[in-house]
């Protein structure tokens, strides 16, 4: 699905530009990735693991802006993405038609800028617009940063994982599973 564009006022006083994510974005989509997946050990891919060629990126992009209940969103700022966040089915099965997970990052220069709540109340929207009921996610406990957002935006912890992820130097986290009712 697409959504227009829109200019967003950061705390910094800077700005960026809201906007869906296209095909022709599979380039410096890649680029975002490969950066982002650096900054943060929060994430389930390492850098490395994120391996798209731009044909099937621009195919990925291609298919969220084409599903009528999937949306992309980036963040760009200077010709840079700087942020995205998606939202889609979590299933194409009538029995989990009515639940919608969702999933967002955004650069290390750019964070408690606003963008992340930006983006969190768009894709919210989207989510009640389509008709979902239900908005899931994952988080590491540890990343109190994600987990302060999303409590911000309603969501509620209605379960732990244990040792969800494995660090390379052996030790574990708990993943929290989360969710949103939205009506
Ligand atoms: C989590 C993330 C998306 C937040 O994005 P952001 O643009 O920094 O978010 P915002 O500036 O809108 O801040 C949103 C809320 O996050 C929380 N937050 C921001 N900075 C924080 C900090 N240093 N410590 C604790 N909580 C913080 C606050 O609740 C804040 O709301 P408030 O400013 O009204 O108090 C961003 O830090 C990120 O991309 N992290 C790495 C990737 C990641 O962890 N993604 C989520 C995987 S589950």
């Amino acid at each position: 699905m697409l959504h227009s564009v829109e200019t967003l006022i950061l705390r910094d006083g800077g700005c960026c530009v809201i906007r869906s994510a296209e095909p022709e974005d599979a380039q410096r989509m890649l680029q975002y990735m490969k950066i982002m997946l650096g900054e943060t050990p929060f994430l389930l891919r390492t850098p490395e693991e994120f391996d798209y060629s731009i044909e099937e990126e621009a195919r990925i992009l291609e298919g969220r802006k084409s599903a009528p209940r999937s949306l992309m969103l980036l963040a760009e700022k200077d010709g840079q993405i700087i942020a995205s966040a998606d939202l889609q089915s979590h299933g194409k099965k009538s029995r989990v038609w009515h639940r919608a997970e969702l999933g967002i990052s955004v650069r290390k220069d750019f964070w408690h800028q606003g963008i992340g709540s930006a983006l969190m109340e768009r894709l919210i929207a989207f989510a009640a617009q389509c008709g979902y009921e239900q908005i899931e996610l994952t988080v590491e406990q540890k990343n109190r940063r994600a987990l302060n957002l999303y409590m911000k935006y309603g969501f509620t912890v209605y379960g732990t994982r244990p040792h969800g992820v494995k660090y390379p130097d052996g030790n574990y986290d708990n993943d929290y599973l989360m969710v949103k009712m939205i009506q």
